[in-house]
């Protein structure tokens, strides 16, 4: 049995194989998407450009000897390589534990194809155990909270954290997410809510799974 960190790095060579030479790409946030980004360094790919989803991975791209390509100067990449918290077998994805998630949706928004790069115990048959996180503007913090509370949500202010966007976040449990995509409307509509982890209605393309007993599988949508 390998450990987690194995796993994310069989992901994360994994995905190599889609990466082309030249290619403009984005590279997500996260222990995963940061064994992509060392494993991109060391692959000898010499790509025109990657955009990060958050400043850290930035300036782990530029450690690795990777052009980075300021977010918000380009309107499209072929493809975007980023971790998660859980995928089901749509591709619907939770994200936004590391807390970038308004740049990673915008990332992944704009990309010809969306490659998830999870561990093995990401993959879930329903999403909803982990906490998601809502990217939340400061005046709207109460009121958020009590439209979250209204839905059925418990919502809990991520400690401490401020986005790379200067935001707050609010991570919610209890919510019905049996039609995720309704959801993400509802979540969209309420004032002041930035953005948040569900990725249903721009799930993953591809998912690149690394294995707990070596090596790593692709999964498309079941449909
Ligand atoms: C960052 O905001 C997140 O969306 C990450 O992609 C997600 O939390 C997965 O992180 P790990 O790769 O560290 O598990």
């Amino acid at each position: 049995m390998r450990d987690l960190q194995a796993m994310k790095d069989e992901a994360a060579r994994a995905a190599l194989a889609h990466v082309s030479e030249g290619a403009v790409i984005g590279v997500g946030t996260g222990s995963t998407a940061e064994a992509f980004v060392r494993a991109l360094g060391r692959s000898g790919i010499s790509l025109a450009g990657a955009v990060p989803s958050s400043l850290v991975t930035g300036r782990m791209l530029a450690e690795a000897g990777i052009p980075v390509i300021e977010p918000g100067t380009v309107c499209g990449v072929s493809l975007y390589v980023d971790g998660a918290d859980e995928a089901d077998p749509m591709l619907r994805l939770i994200k936004g534990g590391g807390g970038a998630l308004v740049r990673e949706k915008i990332a992944a928004a704009m990309a010809e194809r969306f490659l998830c790069i999870v561990d093995e115990t990401k993959l879930v048959p329903e999403l909803g155990s982990f906490p998601l996180a809502i990217e939340v503007l400061g005046p709207a913090l109460a009121s958020v909270e009590c439209h979250l509370c209204v839905m059925g949500g418990k919502p809990r202010l991520r400690p401490g954290f401020v986005s790379d966007n200067g935001n707050r976040i609010i991570d919610v449990t209890g919510l019905d997410l049996a039609v995720p995509e309704e959801l993400e409307a509802v979540l969209d509509a309420i004032p002041g809510v930035v953005g948040h982890g569900l990725f249903s209605r721009r799930p993953a393309d591809l998912l690149v799974v690394g294995l707990a007993s070596g090596g790593a599988r692709e999964i498309t949508a079941a449909r």
